[in-house]
């Protein structure tokens, strides 16, 4: 061996080990790909495929690669200076314990967090179950008619009751009512939304809505400071009035109290939090929201309903998409396109691993922690501010600072910024000791009080801090569901039952255009469910959460360089979140220049749908622009249209790469065109995969973007979210990021309004990211926008053999995604994308992403994580179901009997004796000599979309329907 191939000991640590792990094809397979495009390296293939004056002058300056191990320790030191003491904040926010069952084998489980939301519901029929379950928990525990399967948070809930409360409400009046004992986070949000609408507000005591013309108006039950109180009078009394009445409830107080539906509310809504989700500085959790079934075309968010499939068995689906942004678009109920399905399910697995027994008896300790020490406190003279409670108990003490001093030395977080009051909020995590801990720090030592002596006197006498009219009667989760699976075997099967169901990114590829499934490495999810990361109340004070703020703004420094943006807000949950957060930068922006007149978005026709309605959603008048036959921007069109609205140009929004998946040349041009006409860059981050390192949207000349972090950087999918939309924007646009009324946040206008629940939105996932960044260095985050380009262009390349490409760039380059058009075949043999993608689970492969941004096409994103192997298999998919396509065109098979029409097939399918197709049964189940090492086997047929909302279902049918 020759010296020079020794490796130093540098070298043989191999720092850049991740890099290799996170990218798909080794060099050789590398090599192969480049061969098959005709390039001799990835140099020329990107110079081919990006336009020159894009191209970012200099490397970022994120800096090498990080081990795994590295990583991890590094980020452990972080998280160890959070402090994690006994938090009795309250406030929606509270401890709970997450049933190990349901932490390994659903949160922390691949089968479970790889997945995508369940377009393909054929082979998602797990998810859609447990999310089935969410809705039955969200109807039995609300009292009402209809629920959806998870919103972002209970703040951004409560906007959207009040917007739902606009479309529904017989009253013409634009004033919205805000009660002010809800949680002033939610205050904070749903003010900031109507303000967007232009609806004013008012904020008041509760039993003065009536006294106002209001359309609608929004209650919390129990109240922020815990007063339990019953408002059916005072609901009945706004209806009268013609207004919608929504209530924000705690959903385990539910199991105690009589539900909101029974007082007679029209929208009740809350998270869903407190079942088994960890508080995690805010978020991830969901939401529940539900209603009339009057309203069900108003519904904001995904609903799950009960079809059939073309055998006629029972199936699962998300029912009525035409109400959604994607169809509707401007006029779309809501932008929500990622939502809480992970959480959502892990709050439902809750429900099933408890039962109802379960649930109330902890909901009983709960309400029970807190009368013993309402008891000890009165029994000392403490005054109470309310005579009711569920959990939360709020009382005034005259030495008011020594008692938060005490409080804090004993590494307790009482709530504090109640004026003149202080609360304590109990949760299932509290024990006897705790009480008498609290005792002794609200009262000081030698109290005497002993708790089980208190205890003993409620037992005996009975305890009325829950009214008599308010005590819940009626029943709950009676469902088998909820009554069967009580023993941890019987859990843990149930859960692998559903997830063997649903085929995730641990099966194989998921090839979904503009959702960059990539790879969710295992190092990145780890710190996940750190105690330290996962125990964190939102509203602790700063000092506490040293951990979080060293990470995310270590995060957000790197998204900078990323972006190349001067500033960053992590507030937003979603991408279109973020969208909406990026548009009211824009439209304050305007206003503090004295434009409040710009009004006018310009949006090209094929953008996603969450970019118009999220225009519509910050008020601005929506104008589409064309685009030409190559699928780019029409810049005449542009021109003329920015020209004629130029004194109220607001922005546009444009994604980039396109959502064709191109990179246009004239993105720079179209930038200088907008801002010639005053108006500012919203460039959608979806398409980031196709930037990061190479390009960025501030070198590009956008104002403000959002960055999906469940795409490009790794968070998974969790089958339809949790996400994280941060945004980035230039240093015009930064006073007006959004602030938080509860945790005031750095670098923005302090008075600026909220636009998620908790500061820096989803907190707890954002280890992921920074994992992410932090193993790859910026050199390893460039080669894999390289890769994610190069395996686009081998895809497009050797489907291109089969199927026509629709799209390409000046150089007949694709960006990281590309699009074949399946409406030629479609013509000549009746065979739709639908059929192919369907057919594709057979293969063992989720569809790509169907019909967007061009009806009748298939968009496929490949990412950089996958090998060349896999992504050969999907392409041998894709010819096999090309030459069965040919049949039908030769005639061969019929266009309504041939194993396109009937896919998928499913083992009952293949096994009927019936069975009289043209084509062999070996072969619908095993078309490729691959799929029988790993049969992925759909436990539905094609399921009937119609039917299913003509005959809308949204609850458990009862296990005979099972059939
Ligand atoms: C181009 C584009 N913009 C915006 C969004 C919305 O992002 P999110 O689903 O995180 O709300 C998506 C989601 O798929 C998208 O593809």
């Amino acid at each position: 061996m020759t010296t020079s191939a020794v490796k130093t000991l540098s070298q043989l640590a191999n720092h850049q080990e991740f890099i290799q792990r996170h990218i798909g094809p080794d060099a050789n397979e590398t090599a192969a790909m480049l061969a098959e495009l005709g390039v001799s390296s990835m140099e020329e293939l990107i110079a081919q495929t990006v336009p020159a004056s894009i191209r970012l002058p200099k490397p970022l300056a994120i800096g090498e690669a990080t081990t795994e191990a590295d990583a991890l320790a590094y980020l452990k030191a972080a998280a160890s200076k959070n402090k994690l003491f006994k938090s009795y904040i309250g406030m929606g926010y509270h401890p709970t314990l997450t049933p190990n069952v349901i932490l390994r084998n659903v949160l922390e489980n691949p089968g479970w967090y790889t997945a995508y939301t369940p377009y393909q519901p054929e082979i998602a029929q797990g998810r859609l179950e447990a999310l089935l379950n969410f809705q039955q928990v969200s109807l039995d525990l609300t009292g009402m008619e209809l629920a959806s399967a998870s919103l972002l948070d209970e703040a951004t809930a409560a906007a959207e009751a009040m917007a739902l409360a606009k479309r529904v409400a017989k009253s013409k009046a634009n004033t919205y009512f805000i009660a002010d004992d809800v949680h002033p986070q939610t205050i904070d949000v749903v003010r900031t939304r109507a303000e967007m609408f232009g609806f004013d507000v008012i904020i008041g005591k509760a039993t003065d809505a009536v006294n106002h013309d209001v359309f609608g108006a929004l209650l919390q039950y129990p109240s922020t400071t815990g007063e339990v109180r019953n408002d059916s009078g005072l609901i009945a009394a706004l209806q009268a009035k013609k207004a919608v009445v929504a209530v924000a409830a705690d959903m385990m107080s539910l199991l105690l109290l009589k539900s909101p539906g029974e007082l007679g509310a029209d929208v009740v809504l809350g998270s869903a939090q407190r079942f088994g989700v960890p508080m995690a500085f805010g978020g991830p959790h969901s939401a529940f929201f539900a209603t009339r079934d009057d309203y069900k075309r108003s519904m904001p968010g995904r609903i799950i309903g009960v079809s059939k499939d073309r055998r006629g068995n029972q199936a699962l689906r998300m029912a009525m998409q035409t109400r959604e942004q994607h169809i509707r678009r401007e006029k779309a109920n809501s932008n929500i396109c990622t939502a809480q399905v992970l959480l959502a399910n892990m709050a439902s697995f809750f429900a099933v691993y408890h039962g109802p027994e379960g649930l109330k008896n902890i909901a009983e300790r709960i309400h029970r922690s807190a009368d013993v020490f309402a008891a000890g406190l009165q029994a000392k003279g403490v005054s109470l501010v309310h005579n009711t409670w569920f959990d939360t108990v709020t009382f005034k003490v005259a030495d008011r600072a020594a008692v938060v001093a005490r409080a804090i030395a004993a590494e307790v977080n009482l709530r504090t910024d109640i004026s003149e009051s202080l609360s304590v909020s109990f949760n299932e995590l509290t024990s006897a000791s705790d009480i008498a801990q609290l005792f002794d720090i609200v009262l000081g030592a030698g109290h005497g009080l002993d708790v089980t002596k208190l205890d003993a006197d409620i037992v005996a006498k009975g305890s009325n801090s829950i009214p008599a009219d308010l005590v819940r009667t009626s029943k709950y989760l009676t469902h088998p569901v909820f009554n069967q699976y009580h023993s941890e075997t019987e859990m843990l099967r149930y859960i692998k039952k559903l997830e063997n169901k649903d085929l995730a990114l641990n099966h194989s590829m998921i090839s979904l255009g503009s959702c960059t499934m990539k790879l969710n490495a295992t190092a990145e999810m780890i710190p996940v469910t750190w105690p330290e990361f996962g125990s964190l109340h939102p509203f602790v004070p700063r000092d506490q959460a040293e951990g979080y703020y060293q990470m995310i703004g270590e995060l957000a420094n790197w998204l900078v360089d990323i972006t190349g943006y001067d500033a960053v807000s992590m507030q937003p949950n979603s991408g279109a979140q973020g969208e909406y957060a990026g548009m009211i930068a824009i439209r304050k922006y305007h206003e503090s220049r004295g434009d409040s007149h710009r009004n006018v978005c310009l949006i090209p026709v094929s953008a996603h749908g969450t970019n118009p309605a999220t225009a519509a959603m910050a008020c601005f008048e929506v104008v589409l622009v064309d685009c030409d036959k190559s699928g780019n921007i029409d810049m005449a069109d542009l021109k003329a249209k920015a020209e004629a609205v130029s004194d109220k140009l607001a922005a546009i929004m444009v994604t980039y790469p396109s959502t064709h998946g191109v990179f246009e040349e004239s993105i720079r041009e179209l930038c200088d065109i907008i801002h010639a006409h005053g108006g500012q860059v919203y460039m959608d981050g979806a398409n980031m995969n196709a930037q990061v390192g190479i390009t960025s949207p501030g070198f590009i000349g956008a104002d403000v973007s959002h960055l999906n972090l469940h795409k490009t950087f790794c968070i998974p999918h969790g089958g339809g979210g949790p996400g994280m939309g941060p945004i980035g924007v230039k240093k015009q646009l930064a006073p007006f990021m959004p602030n938080h009324s509860v945790v005031k946040i750095e670098g923005t206008g302090q008075d600026n309004g909220a636009v998620s629940a908790a500061p820096f939105g989803s907190a707890g996932i954002l280890p992921i990211s920074w994992m992410y960044i932090k193993m790859m260095g910026g050199d390893g985050l460039r080669q894999a926008t390289e890769m994610a380009i190069l395996s686009a262009n081998y895809m497009a390349k050797k489907l291109g053999e089969h199927f026509p490409v629709l799209y390409v760039g000046t150089n007949g380059r694709v960006a990281h995604e590309c699009i074949i058009d399946m409406r030629p075949l479609k013509e000549k043999t009746g065979v739709t994308e639908m059929d192919i993608a369907k057919r594709l689970m057979d293969y063992g492969f989720h569809a790509p992403t169907m019909s967007f941004p061009v009806a009748g096409t298939l968009m496929i994103e490949p990412t950089e994580s996958e090998s060349k192997v896999e992504l050969d298999k999907f392409i041998t998919a894709m010819t096999s179901i090309r030459n069965e396509i040919a049949k039908v065109e030769a005639g061969e098979w019929t266009a309504d009997n041939n194993p396109l029409h009937f896919a998928p097939h499913t083992m009952e399918d293949i096994f009927d004796p019936s069975w009289d197709r043209p084509y062999e049964r070996q072969y619908a189940a095993f078309p490729a000599q691959y799929v029988a090492e790993n049969k992925f086997w759909p436990t539905v047929t094609r399921i009937d979309d119609v039917y299913g909302d003509r005959n809308l279902m949204c609850a458990c049918p009862s296990p005979e329907d099972y059939r």
